[in-house]
């Protein structure tokens, strides 16, 4: 429970009607925090630079913001946690409700909530005033109630996932914190990173330094947050148990404007210690823990052994584009063991900025596929999300350009079965990912932004992997 006792539930928004007061509440203490002078860390401004800002002088806890890593979900529960208690004093300060909770998008459910919700869209309020939710900043399309394809807001890839840890596991790999490193996971990719691109394009919520200034950025952790708990109650999931993931602590500000520190194992539920929950039933009681040890071993990480790359880098330019990769012929005298795993990794992915473009990555697509083709082929997205941090290091994060690894085990047993893996050549095409516009367009179409012109990507080199 709460600080005093109270449970906070939070809702998802598109269940509340536009005025909801939890909705007018949150648009009336964004522009009341907008307010506040900018050295004041529940100012508007200044939790939003906790996550990433390009303003100096660095004012403390600025840049923090962890991805690529698997403190990517702690560190972003305990923003959420606290920029909630900011926004709740906020809200009881204007008299609006005491139990106020961030609500959350869930985008994931198809139909109009795969669309912006509306309270976001409207430049102006009904009484005239600027819509403190509103924000011009967003891919063409969205602010008029273009829809997310369902491959890029579902969580069931990531849910999937057996293990916490690891490149193309639930929450990321181990790393030390950094704001942004280059092993994230399944969530962390999709829906995570892709929404930001699909909402933000070049605007506010595609760049890691902007993301959190967009009203929606809260929302759309709220729902990553409620997917790591859904994930965590499903049968023979566990958080990690390693120490240097469980002691690892992070500083925010408290309502007060005060620092307040928090580890990693004091988040692993949301009840009672955090005090809040989701309006969702109660996922099922988890299954006892793994002893740690036992857990550790089994988790050490897996020696990966490389059996095909690319021979070119491929540069995307917002049209299709393939590149093969050959398999190499010996795989053929040691086939997959049973529990074996394969990873497609996508890999020194640079550019001078987010195109605002997201792609889907498919293996063996023929041209020209019309779309009920293309599902069966697709391997997952990649999103450039965090493209600029990586560029440009800070303090002892390595150089790197992004990386992103999908598990293509059930494709490669496939291939082998019908002998075309060892010796052939697994062709892998980026598609650019489309919105759906609305039936009926809205007004605010006709003062949309131009399309986004692409910025070039370079991807070094499309591999495959075995883990030993
Ligand atoms: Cu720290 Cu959704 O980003």
């Amino acid at each position: 429970m709460g600080a005093h006792g109270t449970t906070y539930v939070r809702r998802e928004i598109w269940g509340l009607q536009p005025d909801d007061p939890i909705v007018t509440a949150y648009a009336n203490a964004v522009k009341a925090m907008r307010e506040r002078p900018e050295d004041d860390p529940t100012s508007w401004s200044y939790q939003a630079a906790i996550h990433g800002t390009y303003a100096t002088p660095s004012h403390p806890r600025w840049n923090e913001c962890q991805h690529g890593t698997w403190f990517f979900l702690p560190w972003h529960r305990m923003f959420l946690y606290h920029f909630e208690q900011i926004v709740r004093a906020a809200v009881i300060e204007a008299g609006g409700p005491a139990d106020w909770a961030l609500p959350y998008w869930n985008y994931g459910l198809g139909g109009r909530n795969a669309t912006l919700p509306f309270a976001f869209r409207q430049p102006k309020l009904a009484d005239g005033n600027d819509n403190p939710l509103y924000v011009a900043e967003r891919k063409p399309g969205i602010n008029s109630g273009s829809s997310l394809p369902g491959h890029a807001t579902s969580p069931a890839g990531a849910l999937a996932r057996p293990e916490f840890i690891g490149t193309a596991e639930f929450g990321g790999d181990r790393t030390a914190p950094a704001q942004f490193s280059k092993s994230g996971g399944e969530l962390e990719e999709t829906p995570h990173n892709v929404i930001h691109v699909l909402v933000g394009g070049r605007g506010l919520m595609g760049d890691i330094k902007k993301a959190a200034q967009d009203p929606i950025f809260w929302l759309h952790h709220a729902n990553i947050d409620r997917l790591w708990t859904v994930w965590s109650a499903l049968p023979r999931r566990s958080d990690p148990t390693e120490t240097p993931w469980t002691n690892q602590s992070f500083e925010f500000f408290n309502a007060e404007g005060q620092p307040v520190s928090m580890r990693c194992d004091e988040v692993l539920a949301t009840l009672p210690g955090l005090g809040y929950t989701y309006d969702t039933t109660p996922p099922p009681t988890p299954l006892p823990a793994v002893p740690p040890g036992a857990r550790a071993a089994a988790l050490k990480p897996p020696e990966r052994q490389l059996i095909g790359a690319s021979q070119e880098s491929i540069e995307l330019t917002g049209q299709p584009a393939s590149v093969p990769v050959p398999i190499d012929p010996q795989a053929a005298e040691a086939p997959m063991a049973p529990n074996q795993r394969a990873y497609l990794n996508v890999e020194d992915i640079e550019g001078e900025g987010n195109p605002g473009t997201v792609y889907g990555v498919y293996a063996n697509l023929p041209p020209n596929a019309p779309a009920d083709l293309e599902a069966a082929h697709r391997i997952g997205n990649l999103s450039f999300f965090g493209i600029e941090r990586a560029r440009e290091p800070a303090g002892d994060e390595p150089a790197h350009g992004l990386s992103t690894s999908f598990d293509v085990t059930a494709l490669a047993r496939e291939l082998e079965a019908h002998n075309e893996w060892a010796g052939h050549a697994l062709l892998v095409t980026f598609r650019p990912v489309t919105l759906t516009p609305p039936e009926v367009p809205d007004e605010n179409d006709l003062v949309q932004s131009p399309a986004d012109e692409d910025r070039p990507i370079t991807i070094g080199r499309v591999s495959v992997f075995y883990d030993a």
